[in-house]
């Protein structure tokens, strides 16, 4: 079989970029990305795409309508296709047994058991979204329970590596394609056509293959690495406080050891408020929950070690504004400049705004929040959903579109989010704006200290004295 018809389950921050990449290095193939919600669909058909990422617009732009289209008619994208993305959800449980750790699987089983409905003739199927060890077997049981006849169906683990806000780098660029698969003559056939499709831009040479469960571990391992080398250099910031070290300084030092790497270590991209984003904590918690199910309970304390540095990471930033401001933040104004998890992206999930936010409104501040690419409906939503009531937001947060505007009057100014923007702003414009004395808080490391000392500002961060 020569792969003629792809369909993707799941038109998020994975399904949308990635099947508009494929789409546009292989023009041959006709890529359908379906939802079950109609409204992101309607989105990913407007001029104003559902998610933002750089270089995403011009890339759908080139093959909508052509070779790529948006639908959310799940049942006749799934009959055509040859091969079938599952790129769904895979969030945390909040409920049940493994609450609070296991993912939920709900939407995976949901979209195995949609194939198995629906389909007439044989498919691959590629679980791409991040998910247990062991649940491509899970998916080949629904999918074999539920077989028509003459239908047949290979699972192939293929999980994504791309990061937000570069996301279409990343997947164009990719340091490697993992594809996991039965070992068998019709597995290995199947790895080969998703090979195929790789191919046509990525290096054959960076084209992993591994049996599933590999594969499967591979990501969340990959996830959990990339996390503990934040969490270390966070633990280390306050050695550095305590020290008199400076973390900038101590992290060029480590990372410039080959071995070790200057990556995810870099000291503008320190998230000093603990770090984010959708999968990092849940992946971990994954690990974590695996090695407890095994019985490995040294290996499962090991990786809950990352998650709880990070938790103490925010706590401590955010006890560290409080206390600056002479320790009551009640009745005063906190602008909060940043509210996605990172820059170049829109997304907020398990932002650290948020947690900073939430601790300030406790305290009783009032807050304005500037975020160049957050919609205010989700500001609204994500405060909600950490227990902020709607007349404590009506009364207390204020949302802006400009960071001049948001900071006006503040007594102090809490960087969340490292958008360049922040970097050139005219903090002497900002700082005759704003109450006496005027403070901020810099969480990601990204402004001239000495430039704001000199201004006036009284200026905190983490990782150094100053
Ligand atoms: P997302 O929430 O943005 O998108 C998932 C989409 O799937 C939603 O729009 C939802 O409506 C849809 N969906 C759920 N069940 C469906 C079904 N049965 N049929 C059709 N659509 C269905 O999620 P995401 O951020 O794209 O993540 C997807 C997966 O990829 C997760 O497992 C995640 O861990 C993994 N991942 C995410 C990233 C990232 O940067 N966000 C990177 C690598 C891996
Ligand atoms: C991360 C991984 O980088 C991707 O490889 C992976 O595919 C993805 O998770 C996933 O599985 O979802 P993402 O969360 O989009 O990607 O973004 P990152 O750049 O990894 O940043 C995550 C958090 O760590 C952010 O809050 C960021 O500010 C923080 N971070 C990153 C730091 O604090 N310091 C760093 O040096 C780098």
């Amino acid at each position: 079989m020569v792969v003629k018809n792809i369909c993707c389950l799941g038109a998020g921050y994975v399904g949308g970029p990635t099947c508009s990449v494929i789409a546009l290095k292989c023009p041959e193939i006709k890529v359908t990305v379906v939802d079950k919600s109609k409204e992101r669909i309607a989105q990913w058909n407007s001029d104003k795409l559902p998610i933002y990422e750089p270089g995403l617009d011009e890339v759908v732009k080139a093959c909508r309508g052509k070779n790529l289209f948006f639908s959310d008619d799940c049942n006749a994208a799934i009959l055509e296709a040859d091969l079938i993305f599952i790129s769904v959800n895979t969030p945390t449980k909040t409920f049940g047994n493994g609450k609070g750790r296991a993912p939920d699987l709900k939407f995976v089983e949901g979209a195995a058991r949609m194939i198995a409905d629906i389909a007439q003739s044989n498919k691959i199927v590629v679980e791409k979204s991040t998910v247990p060890v062991n649940a491509a077997e899970s998916i080949m049981k629904i999918l074999k329970a539920n077989q028509r006849p003459g239908v047949s169906y290979q699972i192939l683990s293929n999980p994504e590596f791309l990061a937000e806000g570069t996301a279409i780098n990343d997947l164009l660029n990719a340091d490697r394609v993992l594809i996991g698969g039965e070992e068998s003559p019709a597995g290995e056939a199947a790895i080969e056509e998703l090979c195929q499709i790789y191919e046509h831009w990525i290096p054959r040479k960076k084209i992993l293959t591994t049996n599933t469960w590999s594969s499967e571990l591979s990501k969340l391992a990959a996830n959990a690495m990339l996390a503990q080398r934040i969490s270390s250099i966070n633990s280390l910031s306050a050695v550095c406080e305590a020290t008199g070290a400076d973390i900038t300084e101590v992290a060029r030092a480590v990372g410039l050891d080959s071995r070790i790497g200057p990556k995810f270590l870099q000291a503008d991209l320190f998230q000093l408020t603990g770090f984010g984003g959708s999968c990092f904590q849940k992946d971990i918690l994954n690990l974590v929950y695996i090695c407890e199910c095994l019985n490995l309970p040294q290996q499962a304390a090991y990786w809950q070690s990352v998650i709880d540095m990070n938790e103490h990471q925010k706590h401590r930033f955010t006890a560290k504004v409080i206390e600056s401001l002479f320790n009551t933040v009640s009745g005063k104004k906190i602008g909060i400049l940043g509210f996605a998890f990172k820059k170049n992206t829109g997304d907020t999930r398990e932002s650290a705004a948020i947690y900073v936010a939430k601790t300030l409104l406790d305290e009783g501040a009032t807050i304005s929040i500037y975020d160049p690419k957050v919609e205010d409906a989700q500001i609204y939503e994500d405060l909600k959903y950490v227990g902020v009531s709607s007349e404590r937001i009506a009364s207390h947060v204020s949302l802006f579109r400009d960071a001049y505007t948001a900071t006006k009057e503040c007594h102090a100014i809490v960087i969340c989010t490292e958008w360049d923007e922040f970097i050139t702003l005219d903090y002497e414009q900002i700082y005759d704006q704003m109450m006496k004395p005027a403070h901020i808080f810099d969480g990601r490391k990204i402004l001239d200290h000495n430039n704001l000392l000199r201004i006036g500002f009284h200026v905190e961060t983490i990782g150094s004295r100053l």
